[in-house]
């Protein structure tokens, strides 16, 4: 009973009283024109490309695989390709596009060192976006020789005068090495081990420390032994006088 009766206040408020019809009617008008510019801003923002994978920064292992990653939003239309610091990425059998990211069957850390980058093209309207740059932190161990290092050459080594080797194993993070003599691991404490050098000195060498020396060392990327050995063969001062005394005598 009540609610006609109030409706019908409503409406003659209404008749009344036009400006607030006016009034009504605006924020509608405004509604529409807001909603006109979110779709044109919307089907703008649906042409442009985005990137919904932008490959990333990271670690890797020198000779395995690895993969960088590239996508955007509406692919439709998109064709991929990849820069190496700045250049058209030749594909081979070891790196090569594989749909949109990029594969490697085994990373090198010469040859895939610096910048990779995807570049995502519409082929409709010509649109190219660049994502951002990422590259490979390799981990690598390589394995080398045991060699003098002083004197210069092995003709030149000398009984209580000081002898140095050096362990030519390398790599990314820096190796930590160990020395072998006959087989056994010598320790810090008995010889002059420099990690940083990766050297083995002997501050007065002596026939006792003749022996076959080799060095293995090892990082992230794994653990090796040196590919070739060094024997220390010097000859005591009384080796020598026994030589010379025989000679003579001879
Ligand atoms: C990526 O690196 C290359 C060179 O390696 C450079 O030319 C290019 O401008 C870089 N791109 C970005 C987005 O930083
Ligand atoms: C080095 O010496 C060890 C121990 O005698 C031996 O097993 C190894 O084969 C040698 N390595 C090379 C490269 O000669």
């Amino acid at each position: 009973m009540d609610l006609p009766g109030e409706s019908q206040t409503r409406r003659r408020r209404g008749r009344r009283n036009p400006a607030a019809i006016n009034r009504r009617k605006t924020p509608v008008d405004t509604v529409v024109a807001v909603s006109i510019i979110c779709f044109q801003v919307l089907s703008i923002q649906a042409a442009a490309i985005q990137f919904t994978k932008e490959p990333k920064s990271q670690d890797a292992l020198h000779g395995r695989s690895a993969m960088l990653r590239c996508e955007v939003s509406d692919p439709a239309d998109i064709a991929y390709s990849w820069l190496h610091n700045g250049q058209p990425l030749e594909s081979s059998e070891r790196r090569f596009q594989e749909g949109s990211n990029l594969k490697f069957t085994a990373v090198d850390r010469r040859l895939d060192a610096g910048n990779f980058e995807c570049v995502a093209q519409n082929t409709a309207s010509g649109e190219m976006l660049h994502s951002t740059n990422a590259s490979f932190n390799i981990k690598w161990l390589e394995s080398g020789g045991v060699t003098l290092k002083e004197p210069s050459s092995e003709g030149e080594i000398e009984s209580s005068a000081p002898v140095t080797l050096r362990c030519h194993i390398d790599g990314h993070p820096r190796p930590t090495c160990q020395w072998f003599k006959d087989g056994l691991k010598l320790t810090e404490k008995s010889h002059q081990i420099n990690n940083k050098e990766r050297t083995l000195t002997f501050k007065s060498a002596s026939p006792d420390d003749n022996g076959l020396y080799y060095c293995c060392a090892k990082n992230a990327a794994g653990h090796v032994c040196s590919n070739s050995n060094f024997t220390l063969n010097i000859i005591g001062v009384c080796v020598c006088v026994c030589v010379c005394l025989c000679m003579t005598v001879c």
